[in-house]
């Protein structure tokens, strides 16, 4: 199993952890009786899955308010986290956001945040962690995707390239881990029923056909499947698995005007 097992000083850092994929996939760790460390910037939030967490499962939750976007900040959390006497032996790099409209007119530093965070922090708890771990021989990194990248999205130019980019490193540095005990996971979700929909500008997916927007709790069930077995990649849902492959193999002459009239800008 190349999930660490559960012990009292080692735990599982999630990022974005104030709601939607992250608040879930903390529940299923705890469900099974992992120690988590909470990250977000909506301390409050993060308390309360704690309380939650803690009297549901018994497990030590821990709670760090900080923006991870911040290269300090990070360094800051890394040295918390072994303060309070804690291993980190899953690292979730699960914090992020989006938006849509024309790049031209979208707000240039929330386009520059969205890669300082959907990527850079990333890297960077990569950095701080992954070799922590092949020391150690074992650990687990699971790196939040989406489907957008599979594909350039016209609308979402800045958060396509920023998952792409995730896809990339993630994929690539499963193979640098082979042999070390630790492995990466890459998490591709569609259209998931979060805050993120609003919070990106892209209106609600309410819009969206039901069977097409799946609900968080599903996304980090396989998401925590797909790290418990080691595997490379976890795309959760056959629409998805459609999505990816039509992402992958349409011709880009074809498929970037056909998603481009998906968005109202582009109507
Ligand atoms: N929902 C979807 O349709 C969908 C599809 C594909 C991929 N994804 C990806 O899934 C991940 C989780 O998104 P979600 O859908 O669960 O959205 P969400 O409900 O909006 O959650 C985003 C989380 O990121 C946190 N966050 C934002 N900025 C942060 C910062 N600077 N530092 C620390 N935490 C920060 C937010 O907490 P605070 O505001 O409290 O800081 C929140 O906990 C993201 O990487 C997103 O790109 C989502």
């Amino acid at each position: 199993m190349p999930l660490p097992p559960p012990a009292p000083d080692s735990t599982c850092l999630i990022t974005g952890a104030s709601s939607g994929i992250g608040s879930e996939i903390a529940r299923h760790l705890a469900r099974r009786g992992h120690g988590v460390t909470l990250v977000a910037r909506r301390e409050e939030r993060l308390r309360e899955l704690a309380d939650e967490l803690g009297q549901a499962h018994a497990v030590r939750a821990e709670v760090v308010g900080a923006s991870v976007a911040d290269h300090d900040a990070r360094a800051e959390l890394a040295a918390e986290i072994e303060r309070r006497g804690l291993t980190v032996e899953t690292l979730v790099n699960n914090a992020g956001y989006g938006s849509a409209g024309r790049f031209q007119d979208l707000d240039p530093d929330g386009e520059e945040g969205m890669v300082r965070l959907n990527v850079e922090a990333v890297v960077g708890f990569c950095g701080i962690y992954a070799s922590r771990m092949v020391d150690r021989g074992r650990g687990v990194i699971l790196n939040v995707a989406s489907t957008a990248a599979f594909q350039p999205l016209p609308y979402q130019a800045t958060y396509a390239a920023s998952k792409s980019f995730i896809s990339s490193f993630s994929e690539a540095l499963y193979v640098d881990l082979a042999g070390t005990g630790v492995t990466v996971t890459v998490l591709y979700p569609g259209p998931t029923r979060t805050e993120f929909d609003e919070e990106s500008g892209m209106g609600s997916f309410d819009q969206l056909p039901s069977f097409l927007v799946d609900d968080p709790g599903d996304v980090a069930r396989a998401a925590v499947e797909g790290i418990e077995a080691g595997r490379r990649s976890v795309v959760p849902g056959a629409h998805n698995v459609i999505s990816a492959l039509g992402g992958r193999f349409a011709p880009r002459s074809v498929l970037l005007p056909a998603l481009g009239r998906l968005y109202p800008f582009g109507r």
